[in-house]
């Protein structure tokens, strides 16, 4: 086969367009631009000194989840997804009314209920120095990063950083209740 002048350029051309796209999918491959999953919180005992400036220019991407926006979806929340979802709470949660603690304490009626107050179970300090009760804008704040909320937990979960999810599982807390809580 006689190949043309003109055919040897184009192949050329096509040659290093495909080693130019290869590279850059072998980059991304090894380097992974994703945004971080779990937020990045400051240095133990940095907390409640001020925060680095370059902490406060952070990106979006990476910035906490803002508490109002599972807030906001609450009332169209779907309970039922929040109850599929709630399986990877099942493995330290029991939901039943007086159901017995596991790893963490029983979640009857939580909504409401006073920050580390379930009877017969053993809160870590961090919990237990919250105060108040479990508000859903609260509920909200701990579920989307525990640790963040109350540095010291114990209970040994990421979060869930998607809105829409943390508010199906809270709407589903909700009903774990005989009188569930007015919907904020
Ligand atoms: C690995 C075990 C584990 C998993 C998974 C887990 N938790 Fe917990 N949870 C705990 C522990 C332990 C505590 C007690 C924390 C403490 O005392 O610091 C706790 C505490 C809580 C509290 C506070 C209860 C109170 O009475 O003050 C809520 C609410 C809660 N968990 C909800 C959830 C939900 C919802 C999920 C799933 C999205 C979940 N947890 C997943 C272990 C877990």
């Amino acid at each position: 086969m006689k190949v043309s002048m003109f055919e040897k350029v184009a192949l050329g051309v096509l040659v290093s367009a495909w080693l130019v796209y290869g590279v850059n999918a072998i980059g991304n491959l090894l380097v992974h631009p994703k945004p971080l999953e779990t937020t990045a919180f400051p240095a133990a005992g940095g907390a409640d000194k001020a925060p680095a400036p370059a902490a406060a220019s952070a990106t979006p991407a990476s910035a906490p989840p803002k508490a109002a926006d599972a807030l906001a979806m609450l009332a169209s929340a779907d309970a039922a997804s929040g109850a599929k979802a709630f399986k990877k709470c099942k493995a330290c949660h029991s939901t039943e009314k007086g159901g017995k603690h596991k790893l963490g304490p029983n979640l009857w009626d939580v909504v409401g209920r006073g920050k580390a107050m379930a009877s017969g179970y053993t809160f870590s300090p961090a919990l237990k120095g919250l105060g108040g009760e479990w508000t859903y804008k609260d509920l909200d704040g701990f579920l989307a990063a525990p640790k963040a909320f109350a540095k010291g937990t114990k209970m040994s979960f990421a979060g869930i950083k998607k809105p829409g999810a943390r508010a199906a599982i809270i709407a589903y807390l909700r009903t774990l209740s005989d009188q569930p809580k007015p919907l904020p």
